[in-house]
């Protein structure tokens, strides 16, 4: 089938790769001409791992323009991948949303193409599908349909969750318009949940305020363990076997980031409240992710009394591993926390320096090799669970360091080597 993509980010190009490497002729529309002429050259804006292979492999079935009337003349179901950024009052804003919709209904009215269908991938408030149709419906009077897909993809792992979904959500008002794009996945052999518009927007922010609300009540699991000497990791491996519980997302330390958890548990308490709901669950899980970085700095203060004029070097500076992404990080949260206290700070990152340098403010000293940053330090705090961490020489570092302290705020290292190497080693609810 001949689709196309709108909005050539990370999601749009994930999933305008995959729905080529399944058979379909797609063609990716942005209106950023810079990055759709890179696209062209075979250079792929963004960093994730799979993405240029995949397209490179598809090149032959994938094309990209910067202009509304290709996309309608090469393709009948358009996906919408803009981005939907927070707005200051946590909910979702819909600008870019609008404008493809504004702009699809005016392509359709010039070409008067047969029963056009939008799919809307981007995470949008419940009731956007409803809005869409209205937007399209001034400028377009013949049939069109509008379908809710919402996209499951983390960052690093986009490919392989596109490719190997748990489940595939298609909601819409008409049956046909969903069974068919139901049928652009047949390939992938996913449970399909056909269901209505509304009810398939709000699948996608139930799934990340639940998957979030899991952080937050084992970093609080985690707290209380702190005080009373019991282990977290044993604990989440304990209640993880429980099949009704399962054991992913039971990770504790500095609390969930990026660029869809925090936005998105904001959106949904947002708009539970714009319609007459107070959903108190999740203010707690959003204070209570707030809260774990003030914990590090309390734990590095509880160690050094003072943060004033203290090294404090920090291990890891994107929002998760394999990815130089920096929006959200706790990283960056506790560096201005930190800051706040008086405390002179150098950071490291294998990937995310170049972007956490853009947040940041001119005092940060960023550090190409961990070994430099432990140089007169007072402390180390891991902020990111950057597997190579493990492998440093923790003994060298120790030697450079002015006071062996490590706080390990995403639980990566070993308490007991630590110890045996001499650090004072702090993780979260770890024994
Ligand atoms: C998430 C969802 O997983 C994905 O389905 C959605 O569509 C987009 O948002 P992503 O933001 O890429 O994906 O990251 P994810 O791997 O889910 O981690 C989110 C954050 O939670 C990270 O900061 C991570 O460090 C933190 N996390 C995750 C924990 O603190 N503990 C855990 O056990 C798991």
């Amino acid at each position: 089938m001949k689709l196309s993509i709108i909005g050539a980010g990370y999601v749009g190009l994930v999933t305008g790769a995959s729905l080529a490497e399944l058979g379909h002729d797609v063609i990716i529309m942005d209106i950023d001409r810079a990055r759709i002429e890179k696209l062209d050259k075979g250079i792929i804006p963004i960093y994730e791992p799979g993405l240029d292979r995949l397209i490179n492999k598809n090149s032959e079935s994938i094309s990209f323009t910067t202009k509304m009337d290709e996309v309608i003349r090469e393709a009948d179901i358009h996906f919408i991948c803009v981005w939907t950024p927070p707005l200051k009052d946590g909910s979702a804003d819909l600008s870019a949303v609008r404008a493809v919709a504004r702009d699809l209904g005016k392509a359709f009215a010039k070409r008067k193409i047969k029963t056009p269908i939008i799919v809307t991938k981007s995470t949008v408030p419940v009731g956007t599908g409803k809005a869409i149709r209205q937007i399209v419906r001034k400028e377009y009077k013949n049939d069109f349909s509008v379908v809710s897909n919402p996209e499951f993809l983390r960052e690093g792992q986009a490919v392989a969750d596109m490719m190997h979904p748990d489940r595939i959500i298609v909601g819409s008002n008409d049956e046909e318009s969903a069974k068919t794009v139901a049928s652009l996945y047949q390939d992938l052999r996913a449970p399909i949940i056909i269901t209505d518009i509304a009810t398939a927007e709000m699948i996608k922010y139930a799934a990340n305020a639940f998957l979030a609300t899991k952080i937050s009540f084992i970093n609080e699991v985690a707290n209380v363990c702190d005080l009373v000497g019991a282990d977290v990791e044993s604990v989440a491996e304990g209640i993880g076997m429980d099949k009704r519980i399962g054991k992913s997302f039971l990770k504790a330390g500095m609390g969930y980031g990026g660029s869809c958890f925090p936005k998105d548990v904001r959106a949904l308490q947002q708009f539970a409240n714009h319609n007459g709901y107070d959903f108190k669950l999740l203010k707690s899980v959003i204070e209570v992710n707030e809260q774990q970085r003030q914990m590090v700095v309390e734990k590095l203060i509880n160690n050094l009394v003072t943060l004033k004029n203290k090294n404090i070097f920090i291990l890891g500076l994107a929002f998760k591993a394999h990815t130089d992404d920096v929006r959200e990080s706790g990283a960056i949260d506790l560096i201005i926390r930190i800051q706040k206290q008086g405390a002179k700070i150098r950071a490291h990152d294998p990937l995310a320096l170049l972007n956490a340098r853009r947040d940041l403010d001119d005092e940060i000293k960023f550090v190409a090799q961990p070994y430099q940053g432990a140089q007169g330090a007072d402390a180390i705090v891991i902020a990111t669970e950057w597997p190579e961490f493990r492998d440093l020489d923790w003994s060298v570092i120790k030697k450079q360091m002015r006071n062996p302290l490590i706080i390990d705020g995403r639980n990566l290292l070993d308490p007991r080597q630590m110890r045996s190497h001499g650090f004072i080693y702090e993780g979260v609810g770890r024994r």
